[in-house]
């Protein structure tokens, strides 16, 4: 691999938001093959990421952790080698505790042989989560974890499921670490994606090419927030340079949910190869303002309406970052339109949503 890993935020799936436990070997080759029919691999979501439960509940005779035999029977090696028949990357999953969150064998003491174990099944990607950890400290665990992939010599995406309980911010980059969760779990609700997106504000300046922010995996098209809300959800997670791990069924998946996934326009400004995170310009309540650098010189805004009643939400472009014009030109990343303006840019936003600009001055 010729560029650093996680070079722009890592895109793909995770089997845990819309599935829990209720995974096996099928369901990870039906979600592969719906990625490739839907446009999505081509969009950029090239990982397919098993989270907890695929393992049997004792480790094998030599000490290594093995795949469950009843919804993995053929193992974790196969389907490696199916995701990347499909252009695709792997990701598996395990904790820096005794066992995972759902109580299957996990990795603390047994970092090296693990790490052995995912490289040898050709693994890309490996999530660490943070149940059953002894009350060990948390660098020293994730780190343990971190030299060990590196030992393997294969390069796996390290992403740091620490829930943000000790400033992973902080030491990520230094365990090795490619992205750190900066919260507790998601749900799918309103009111959880405006929690998360409050912790995010001020930790812009830790998050960068090669280890990123991460307010967890995306819950769009799950079915507990409208579309407007899914729309929002999407807009923010891309400004704040998320990993795009997509958490719904993307083999059932509706047009509408297809829709927002595949928004080329905010995918590019979740990858914009700069990777300056998003922050929040402007907070008036209920109205709010996110705004990120674009490599180009342009920025993009999300007028966010949190409220319950639709609202005129509003900022001077030289309050985002951009320079001081004479006019500038706006894109609306959601239907595309192209408007110009003067010294302000302002929009109607419907309860529980966003408009979302591209803007470049203009001379
Ligand atoms: C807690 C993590 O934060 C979730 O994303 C998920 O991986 C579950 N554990 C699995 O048990």
């Amino acid at each position: 691999r010729e560029e650093p890993l996680a070079a722009t935020p890592p895109m793909g799936w995770n089997s845990w938001n819309r599935f829990g436990c209720a995974i096996d070997e099928d369901l990870i080759r039906r979600t592969a093959d719906a990625l490739v029919s839907s446009g999505m691999r081509d969009a950029g979501y090239d990982h397919v990421n098993i989270d907890d439960c695929w393992m049997a509940p004792e480790r094998d005779a030599e000490g290594r952790l093995q795949a469950d035999p009843d919804r993995f029977p053929s193992g974790i090696r196969a389907l490696a080698d199916y995701v990347h028949a499909r252009g695709m990357r792997l990701g598996i999953y395990s904790s820096a505790g005794t066992r995972t969150c759902q109580g299957l064998p996990a990795s603390l003491d047994h970092e090296e042989v693990d790490a052995r174990t995912f490289a040898e099944w050709q693994v890309d990607y490996l999530k660490y989560d943070n149940c059953d950890n002894l009350g060990r400290p948390a660098f020293e665990r994730y780190l343990r974890m971190g030299e060990a992939l590196r030992a393997t010599g294969r390069p796996i995406v390290y992403s740091i499921c620490e829930w943000g309980e000790n400033a992973p911010w902080e030491w990520g980059r230094e365990v090795g670490g490619n992205l750190w969760r900066t919260t507790q779990d998601i749900k799918d609700t309103w009111d959880s994606v405006l929690g998360i997106l409050d912790r995010q504000a001020g930790l812009e300046e830790h998050s960068g090419p090669g280890g990123w922010n991460d307010p967890d995996m995306l819950e769009v098209g799950n079915g507990g927030m409208s579309e407007s809300e899914y729309r929002a959800h999407f807009s923010l997670w891309a400004l704040l340079n998320a990993p795009l791990i997509a958490g719904n069924d993307v083999a059932e998946m509706s047009e509408a949910t297809r829709r927002i996934l595949l928004n080329r326009d905010l995918i590019a400004v979740n990858q914009d190869w700069g990777g300056m995170q998003g922050r929040r310009v402007r907070d008036d309540g209920d109205q709010e303002v996110w705004a990120k650098p674009m490599s180009d010189g342009s920025v993009t805004i999300v007028l966010l309406n949190r409220g319950d009643a639709p609202s005129t939400v509003g900022v001077r472009p030289d309050e985002t970052g951009l320079p001081l014009a004479s006019g500038y030109r706006l894109r609306d990343l959601w239907t595309g339109e192209e408007t110009r303006t003067g010294t302000l840019v302002e929009a109607e936003v419907p309860v529980h949503d966003v408009v979302v600009y591209r803007i470049w001055p203009t001379e």
